[in-house]
């Protein structure tokens, strides 16, 4: 049996990526700071899934919950926590973080979650990683940290953070490889959650099959790429 630790599996693409992970057979590790009904629910009915708190920003907390994982594989590693901070895309789509009316604190915790805290988790978890078959550690990027696609401007604390972590998750793959890990960031498009908001046009199930299926056609060729859910490559 496959394993997949997911974080922020509470909500949104998180707790569809259990949902399907769950139905196809895998053991899934669902790590979130608050644990919803429906997961709570998730984990009652199904003994191959398990709810484990955390914080991504609190790298004690991880390690912790490394240590509590020592003597587990984990054949798939993916960082699905995300953030737009404060700021709600949703409602305002790229006027949500506005030149001149930036919040540096924010932007700040937006780089914790989306940036630091897919790196921490790798550094913690490498050696369950290392000791799956598959071996592979995705992080969920978004379209709008690519460069050559951004012609609309702002949105500066999230675009900057994804940017980023196409960036720390290129160095990831490339660095990793010799130990035959699959570091890369997935697209997912945009979906309908709290995040996307009611007007996205993605089905978060359509969302998460297309991610799904991205990260099992993996190969060593992708090394470095950013996909989307649809399997195409990204620009930077
Ligand atoms: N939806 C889209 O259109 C879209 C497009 C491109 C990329 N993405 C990316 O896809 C991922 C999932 O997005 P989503 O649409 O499902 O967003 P969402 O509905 O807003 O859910 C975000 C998830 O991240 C968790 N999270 C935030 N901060 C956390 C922290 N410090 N520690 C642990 N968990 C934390 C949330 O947990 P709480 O309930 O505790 O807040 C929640 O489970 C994100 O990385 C996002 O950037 C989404």
């Amino acid at each position: 049996m496959d394993t997949i630790l997911i974080t922020g599996a509470n909500r949104g693409l998180g707790l569809e990526f259990v949902r399907q992970y769950a139905a196809d057979d895998w053991r899934v590790l669902a790590c979130c700071r608050q644990v919803s009904a429906e997961l709570d629910a998730l984990e009652k009915s199904l003994s191959t899934v398990a709810v484990y708190p955390l914080d991504v920003v609190d790298h004690d907390m991880i390690d912790r919950l490394s240590r509590g994982l020592a003597e587990d594989a984990i054949d798939v590693l993916l960082n699905n926590a995300g953030t737009m901070g404060s700021s709600s895309f949703a409602e305002h789509g790229i006027d949500a973080q506005r030149f001149g009316e930036l919040d540096y604190d924010d932007w700040a915790q937006i780089m914790r979650v989306n940036v630091f805290a897919p790196v921490r988790m790798a550094e913690a978890f490498l050696p369950q990683v290392l000791a799956g078959t598959q071996k592979k550690i995705v992080t969920l990027t978004s379209m709008v940290g690519s460069m050559n696609l951004n012609t609309q401007g702002g949105l500066y604390a999230y675009r900057s953070s994804k940017a980023a972590v196409n960036s720390v998750m290129r160095s990831m793959a490339i660095d990793l490889a010799d130990r035959g890990v699959l570091a890369i960031a997935i697209h997912p498009g945009w979906a309908r959650t709290a995040m996307g908001g009611d007007s996205a046009p993605v089905d978060p199930v359509d969302a998460v099959r297309g991610v799904r299926r991205v990260i099992s056609n993996l190969t060593p060729d992708d090394l470095g790429k950013v996909i989307g859910y649809d399997g195409e490559e990204l620009p930077y």
